[in-house]
């Protein structure tokens, strides 16, 4: 019989009812950085999710870079996700965290002055969502060759931190311009060390965070998300189609739960991505595969049935759609998101969208 949304499948050790992936989705709900219950009342909402995936989680304070975003670095974070993770599996349910540290992305005010850390000196075009409104990005200081075992370190105490606070495992955030992805490409890497250059040079960062990662989980609960035609927080690459197909070649030793791709958004496409066919991807990967970005019921079916991914993630049906499973299985109308409650604010737009009836 032929894979279906619907159909069950095995992440490492987690059982997945089915193919129905929440993916991560930014909200700044979480004031000082801390999750809250009105957090636990919207993931629990989603819990029939074949596997939730949190929100962007800073894995310290140079790692923050938008406000009232929750972190996984204090005693009071991992408490409050623990409350979360706790009431998710009440409900059956399964939670990855989202390890996040932004690099450039980010600005003075979150680091008492002092600026944004990246590979390399360079500004991203664009501004800042700061505390106190929009402010242009600075121009972030280049890492020193003798910080980076302490970035590693900081993804290796937030793995921990995880564990503590009950997840079923942690996604690696190497996505949509953030530090990890800063890394890979040679728009915004010009280093000359050992973590600049070549492909083996530029991937050297993402590969020891994933062996730290996988040395506190076990590699089969450690995903990784990449978006190999991405072009947002101003991302470029000379030959994205070569760097991913590499790295996804390295990413094969591990055996990790899944890798997670961003498919190319419209957005990307109108801003001159180099889109990279999901084939090349898939024909370069040996283990489970989840796509996102723009995927409808239908194209997500199509997708997991012609075997170019084995699962489908959702970000805006599944924020104003907490059934997005009985939804799909009834063929039942979707409510509309709504972007205007996207990020920030309180219950309306977050826990409000209706079930069916
Ligand atoms: C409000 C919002 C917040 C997002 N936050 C994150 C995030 O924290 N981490 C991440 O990797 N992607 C994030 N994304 C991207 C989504 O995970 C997803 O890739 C994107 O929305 C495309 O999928 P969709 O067309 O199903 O929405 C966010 C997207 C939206 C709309």
């Amino acid at each position: 019989m032929n894979n279906t949304l619907q159909s069950p499948i095995d992440i490492g050790p987690c059982h997945l009812p089915n193919r129905i992936i929440m993916a991560p989705l930014t909200r700044m709900r979480a004031p000082d950085n801390i999750p809250t219950e009105l957090m636990k009342s919207y993931y629990v909402q989603r819990a029939s999710s074949g596997l939730i995936i949190t929100e962007a989680t800073q894995i310290s304070t140079q790692g923050a870079g938008y406000p009232a975003t929750p972190g996984i670095y204090n005693t009071q974070q991992v408490a409050g996700w623990k409350q979360i993770t706790d009431a998710v599996h009440a409900e059956n349910g399964r939670i990855f965290l989202q390890m996040w540290h932004v690099g450039r992305i980010s600005h003075p005010d979150f680091h008492d002055g002092a600026l944004p850390v990246a590979p390399s000196a360079i500004r991203p075009e664009g501004s800042a969502v700061t505390p106190s409104g929009m402010q242009p990005f600075v121009t972030p200081r280049a890492l020193e060759t003798d910080e980076i075992p302490g970035i590693v370190e900081q993804y290796r105490q937030a793995a921990k931190n995880a564990l503590a606070a009950g997840f079923d495992g942690v996604e690696i955030h190497s996505a949509n311009g953030y530090l990890l992805d800063q890394f890979l490409r040679d728009g915004t890497n010009k280093r000359t060390d050992l973590y600049g250059g070549s492909l083996e040079n530029r991937s050297k960062l993402l590969l020891e965070v994933t062996e730290a990662v996988a040395d506190v989980w076990g590699a089969e609960r450690v995903c990784i998300r990449l978006s190999p035609s991405g072009t947002f927080n101003d991302m470029s690459d000379s030959d994205p189609a070569t760097m991913f197909v590499y790295l996804l070649g390295q990413l094969n030793r591990f055996g990790l739960a899944y890798v997670h791709i961003v498919d190319a958004l419209e957005g990307d496409i109108r801003h001159g991505a180099n889109v990279i066919d999901l084939a090349v991807l898939r024909a370069a990967y040996n283990g489970v595969l989840i796509v996102c970005g723009g995927y409808d019921q239908v194209r997500a079916e199509a997708v997991i049935e012609k075997g170019l991914a084995d699962a489908v993630a959702f970000g805006q049906l599944y924020i104003a759609n907490p059934d997005l499973v009985e939804r799909f299985k009834a063929h039942a109308p979707l409510n509309e998101p709504d972007p205007g409650t996207f990020y920030g604010g309180t219950e309306k737009g977050y826990t409000d969208y209706p079930f069916m009836a």
